[in-house]
């Protein structure tokens, strides 16, 4: 692991400089809960070509109720672990601070520590209509078959398939804009370009963190400090007093 404490010690002054920190969080940083990465970590969901199909939206199509079990089984998952240690630092960093989570995650973990995050890729707790604006809480399972109570067309989890538009895209610009700090944590940044954030915000003089074990990530050239470990391990000593 490349983590120096000299690293360490710039992040944290870092951190402790910001009043409006921008924070975008990945699969990394539940891995430490146990739920699986998508890629870059020995168990990464990819690595099973079966289980890929489900991220496109054109498999909901033909196999509805195979999607349903892939998400469901995610969403059990999810629910019979928590959030972790990583989750409740960035909580941690919000006191005094005006801070700005975004997540790709659709675990729910942030929100369990307290912090109200904007959910880029949805959410496995909510299920919505197919066509109409039909949507429901999906806290507990909602077994199938699974049509629209209102409409009669297939009900399907509020996330966010390949071929989709992300969320909250407007409001991300926004925030990466107004922030004195951005922070990059275990995110593989194959899917929303943490290169372009960062790069970005350098040329604005807004230093970037990225937390992440891999070496190398695109956005690593674009970061004033790459701390390059586990956020379960690294999250805690950057916000310790
Ligand atoms: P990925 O699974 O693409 O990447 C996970 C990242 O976490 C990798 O860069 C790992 O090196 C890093 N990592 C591994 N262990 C870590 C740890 N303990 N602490 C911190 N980082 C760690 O996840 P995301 O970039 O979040 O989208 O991308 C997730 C999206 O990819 C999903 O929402 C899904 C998929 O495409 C859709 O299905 C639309």
């Amino acid at each position: 692991m490349f983590l120096f404490s000299s690293h360490i010690q710039k992040a944290r002054k870092l951190v402790a400089a910001s009043r409006r920190p921008l924070i975008l969080t990945g699969a990394g940083l539940s891995l430490a809960s146990g739920i699986p990465t998508f890629r870059g970590s020995a168990n990464a969901l990819w690595k099973n070509p079966e289980l890929l199909k489900y991220a496109f939206a054109e498999t909901f199509a033909t196999d509805p109720d195979g999607m349903w079990r892939a998400h469901e089984d995610m969403r059990a998952l999810v629910d019979s672990h928590e959030s972790n240690i990583g989750h409740r630092a960035i909580h941690a960093m919000g006191t005094g601070r005006d801070v700005e989570i975004f997540t790709q995650n659709v675990d729910g973990y942030h929100a369990r520590v307290g912090d109200r995050a904007k959910e880029l890729h949805g959410t496995l707790h909510a299920m919505r209509c197919c066509t109409c604006p039909y949507r429901v809480s999906n806290e507990v399972g909602i077994p199938a078959p699974h049509s629209c109570p209102q409409c009669g067309n297939w009900l399907r989890h509020d996330v966010v398939w390949f071929g989709e538009d992300v969320r909250f895209m407007a409001e991300f610009a926004l925030a990466a804009r107004s922030a004195d700090l951005v922070l990059l944590i275990g995110t593989s940044g194959l899917v929303t370009d943490t290169a372009l954030i960062a790069r970005e915000a350098r040329a604005r003089n807004v230093p970037v963190i990225e937390i992440n074990p891999a070496l190398c990530t695109p956005a690593t050239r674009w970061s004033t400090v790459s701390l390059r470990g586990p956020a379960e391990r690294v999250l805690p000593d950057l916000v310790a007093e």
